[in-house]
């Protein structure tokens, strides 16, 4: 079916900019980026996320824009049709599907801790005070031990998000973008803005900024670099999806440009305003996957006006994560209504059902199923765990990699110049990175991970024995 006549297009480059940022910015940014940030090493681990933002995120970003352009279709579409158009194998589309399915897999467990805001969100509008790090703690954990409450929470999620897919690209995902986008931003900037007036945003602005060398470890350059991935939505075929629906004038240097420093802005102020409240009320940024679940109810309970902000405050990680997870339902979706004819309302509360299925499991893994976990060497995972685990560790690097590959060494100079429109000089700067940083900087991480624990610290001695002997000579 020749699908492009019939095809949806953004209704401006600004329109994709802000779609693409919805997708960005999410649970990554707003519950993901702080904790990490807390717990590996502050702002060694900010400034080598922005590293790995400019170095490997945003070459990848364009990338991936790229392919879905070109190739006019959902990520399966596209890979076949470049790998037609530049003569190359047709398994390259095994790459599409590892996107297409890997963001169903995400949606899963995504949808789930969605949830968790949800249920907060309710608990905050029913004026939710927590006078304890104890209780915060038990309020917590009372959630994850009820599958009801888990299960409800993420039904609702999925029919939101369900809704959104279902009213077609302009009216449904661009129309969404449009509203909750602006708002999620206004809200962002009253919470930096009151964090900065009842919190310490210097202590929080120290944290972030005050760079130390020392921080920086392997593993804390490891985290950043896959949290660029997480954070841009990079290697699951979101952005080759949404890329499909730009015209063809849009420069998609300058789109990703604006994409990754919006998103990164947001980080930004969202980690100050968690950390202004977070210091001010002598809390630990150290707290992991908790850390905005447990501390900041804690601290809007002791803050004149804490109620109302900690309202605002979900209500903004909710549209947050809405319209990133309506990313991660489209390109199945595209599929199945242009290669499969299915009527598009129909192929999103299809996929949608079989994505809620398998969250159901995610929640049970939580509670009834506890004791079913995939135990491997240092390993211990539940499904959430492991879906994470799956998904954030070994498919988003790996396709990530192809991308990198099939761009910088497959397609063609020719045919990503037609698209890639830069100046020379910085075309063949963005192309040598791809085809040379981005894949070395992968398969380095790729390897650690593969690496068991205890051969670590031996291999770390060996990269850098160049350093001290250079060390040495001065
Ligand atoms: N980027 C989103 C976030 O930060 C999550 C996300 C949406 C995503 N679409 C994706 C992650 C595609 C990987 C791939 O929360």
């Amino acid at each position: 079916m020749n699908s492009s006549a019939i095809r949806s297009t953004w209704s401006s480059r600004w329109a994709f900019i802000l779609v693409t940022i919805g997708s960005s910015v999410g649970l990554g940014n707003i519950w993901k980026f702080p904790y990490m940030a807390g717990s590996q090493g502050g702002s060694a681990f900010v400034l080598l996320y922005f590293l790995c933002v400019l170095l490997i995120g945003l070459p990848l970003l364009m990338a991936e824009i790229l392919i879905g352009r070109r190739g006019k279709g959902n990520p399966v579409s596209a890979m076949l049709n470049t790998a037609e158009e530049t003569r190359s194998s047709p398994l390259w589309g095994l790459l599409g599907w590892a996107g297409v399915l890997g963001a169903l897999l995400i949606l899963s467990f995504y949808s789930v801790v969605a949830g968790w805001i949800m249920d907060y969100l309710y608990q905050a509008l029913m004026g939710m005070r927590v006078d304890s790090a104890t209780e915060a703690q038990a309020r917590f954990a009372a959630l994850l031990a009820s599958p009801w409450r888990l299960g409800l929470w993420h039904t609702l999620f999925m029919v939101l998000v369900i809704g959104v897919i279902a009213r077609g690209v302009v009216g449904g995902i661009e129309f969404a973008n449009r509203i909750m986008m602006p708002g999620l931003f206004l809200i962002l900037v009253a919470l930096t803005l009151w964090g900065a007036v009842a919190g310490d945003i210097s202590a929080a602005w120290h944290f972030l900024f005050d760079f130390r060398l020392e921080d920086i470890t392997p593993s804390v350059v490891l985290a950043a670099m896959g949290h660029a991935f997480f954070s841009l939505s990079l290697g699951m075929g979101a952005i080759m999806a949404y890329g499909s629906y730009l015209d063809h004038e849009s420069n998609i240097a300058s789109t990703s440009a604006w994409v990754a420093a919006a998103g990164t802005l947001v980080g930004i102020l969202a980690g100050l305003a968690i950390f202004s409240l977070t210091f001010q009320h002598g809390l630990q940024p150290t707290e992991g996957a908790g850390l905005i679940l447990m501390t900041l109810p804690l601290a809007f309970s002791h803050m004149p006006g804490g109620n109302f902000f900690a309202i605002l405050f979900f209500l903004l990680v909710l549209f947050a994560a809405w319209t990133s997870a309506i990313s991660l339902l489209e390109p199945f979706v595209a599929w199945l209504t242009e290669r499969l004819g299915i009527h598009r309302p129909a192929a999103a509360w299809g996929t949608g059902g079989a994505v809620w299925l398998l969250g159901i499991g995610v929640c049970l893994s939580f509670n009834v199923w506890a004791e079913y976990r995939l135990s491997w060497r240092s390993l211990d995972l539940n499904l959430f765990d492991g879906l994470d685990f799956l998904t954030s560790r070994l498919m988003m690097p790996l396709s990530g990699l192809a991308i990198a590959i099939y761009v910088g060494w497959v397609m063609g100079r020719g045919i990503v110049a037609e698209e890639i429109r830069l100046p020379p000089r910085l075309f063949a700067l963005w192309f040598n990175i791809l085809r040379y940083v981005v894949p070395v900087g992968i398969i380095c991480v790729f390897c650690w991970y593969a690496l068991p624990p205890e051969f670590r610290p031996g291999v770390i001695r060996i990269l850098l024995r160049p350093f001290d002997v250079l060390l040495h000579l001065f």
